[in-house]
C-alpha cells in the first residue's frame, strides 16, 4: 500500500460502518465509502460535528444534508498547489486526496529526469496531477471530456499561480484524442491516466474499464517518445486487479522500451486509528532508475481503536 500522507488541509479522521469522516480545510464532511465494510465503534467525537453528510439514494445518486452553512466552494492546499473544493453530486468534492501519493511521485521523477518532460494526463479531472507535474517543470497536455471539469482545472491552475505554465487544456474523448495525436506524430515522455470504471462515450458507446483498458494503453504506447520516463495507470475498479494493469504495461512496454513495472494499492491514513483505507490502485511502467515510491502497509502499523465514551456515542445519535 502507498499512502498519501503529505496533506495539511485534508485529513481522513475516522472510517467505519460504510462512512468516512473527513476534514477538508475547516469543513467536516461525512461521505459513504463502500470499501469501509468494518464496523468498529467510532473513535472520534468529531462525527457529531459534521458540517455536511452525503446520503446515498436507493434510486442511484444521493444528496448532501447540510448541518451548517458551507460556502459553495473553498480551497485546500497541497505542496504549494491551491485546489478548489466543492461538494458536488455523486459525493465528490473535486479532489481525490489519495492521488497525492502519485502527484509526489510524478514531481520527483520529473525533477530527477534533468531534461524537459512532456506529460499527457488523460481523464485529468480537476487537474491535481496536471498541476503537480507543471509545478515540477513539465509541459502538460490535460484531456477530459467534460467542459465544466476542465474549467475547474483551469481555475485550480490560476489559484495555484500556474496559469502561465505550458499546459494544453483539451476537452475531448481520451481514446479519440490519443488516436489523433498518434496520427499527428505527437510524442510524450510520461503518460498518466485515471479512467472511470464505467461510462458512455460521446456516441453512447459503453465504456467498461476491464474491457477497454488494454486497447487504451496499447494506443498510448504509440504516442510515447523515444526516451519515456513513466506511464501510470490508476483505477478505482475493484474488478480490475493492480496486477492485471501491471501485466498489461509489462507486456506492452518492456519488450520495446526496457524498464520495470510496479503496482500497488493506494490509500489514505486514518488519523484517529493509524489504519489505512484503500482507495484504488496504480500500476507503473518506469524507465530504468525510476522508482515508484515508498510503501506503507496498514498491517504493519499499530491500530488504535479507542471507542468514544458511551455518553458521547449516545449524544451523537
Ligand atoms: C477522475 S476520473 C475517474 C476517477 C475514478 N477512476 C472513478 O471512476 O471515479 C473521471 C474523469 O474522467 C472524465 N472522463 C470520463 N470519460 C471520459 C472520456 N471518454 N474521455 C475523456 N474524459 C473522460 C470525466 O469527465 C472525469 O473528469
Amino acid at each position: 500500500m502507498r499512502a498519501a500522507s503529505a496533506w495539511q488541509d485534508y485529513e481522513l479522521i475516522d472510517a467505519t460502518g460504510g462512512s468516512r469522516l473527513e476534514r477538508w480545510g475547516d469543513a467536516l464532511l461525512v461521505r459513504p465509502d463502500p470499501q469501509v465494510v468494518w464496523r468498529n465503534e467510532r473513535t472520534s467525537p468529531l462525527w457529531a460535528k459534521a458540517d455536511a453528510v452525503y446520503h446515498r439514494s436507493d434510486k442511484g445518486g444521493g444528496r448532501w444534508e447540510y448541518r451548517r452553512r458551507l460556502p459553495e466552494k473553498w480551497q485546500i492546499g497541497w505542496q504549494g498547489l491551491r485546489l478548489v473544493v466543492s461538494p458536488t453530486g455523486f459525493k465528490h468534492t473535486g479532489v481525490f486526496p489519495e492521488q497525492a501519493v502519485n502527484w509526489a511521485f510524478y514531481q520527483k521523477a520529473i525533477a530527477a529526469a534533468g531534461r524537459p518532460i512532456r506529460v499527457l494526463n488523460l481523464f485529468g479531472y480537476t487537474g491535481g496531477a496536471t498541476l503537480a507535474c507543471a509545478a515540477a517543470g513539465a509541459s502538460v497536455c490535460h484531456v477530459d471530456a467534460s467542459k465544466g471539469i476542465v474549467a475547474w482545472a483551469r481555475e485550480n491552475a490560476a489559484e495555484s499561480r500556474l496559469a502561465d505554465r505550458p499546459i494544453r487544456w483539451i476537452v475531448d474523448d481520451c481514446a479519440k484524442f490519443v488516436a489523433r495525436e498518434a496520427r499527428r506524430g505527437s510524442r510524450y515522455d510520461a503518460i498518466i491516466m485515471d479512467p472511470p470504471s464505467y461510462g458512455r462515450g460521446p456516441g453512447g458507446e459503453v465504456w467498461k474499464l476491464e474491457n477497454c483498458i488494454y486497447d487504451l494503453i496499447e494506443q498510448c504506447t504509440r504516442v510515447l517518445s523515444g526516451e519515456p520516463l513513466f506511464v501510470a495507470v490508476n483505477s478505482y475498479t475493484t474488478g480490475l486487479s493492480p496486477a492485471v494493469m501491471e501485466y498489461i504495461l509489462k507486456t506492452l512496454l518492456c519488450p520495446e522500451k526496457g524498464g520495470t513495472t510496479a503496482c500497488d494499492e493506494i490509500g489514505l491514513p486514518v488519523s484517529s486509528t493509524g489504519g489505512v483505507v484503500p482507495c484504488g490502485a496504480t500500476a507503473f511502467w518506469l524507465a530504468d532508475g525510476v522508482q515508484a515510491g515508498e510503501k506503507k502497509s496498514s498491517m504493519n502499523a499499530p491500530i488504535v481503536l479507542k471507542p468514544l465514551a458511551q455518553e458521547a456515542q449516545a449524544e451523537e445519535e
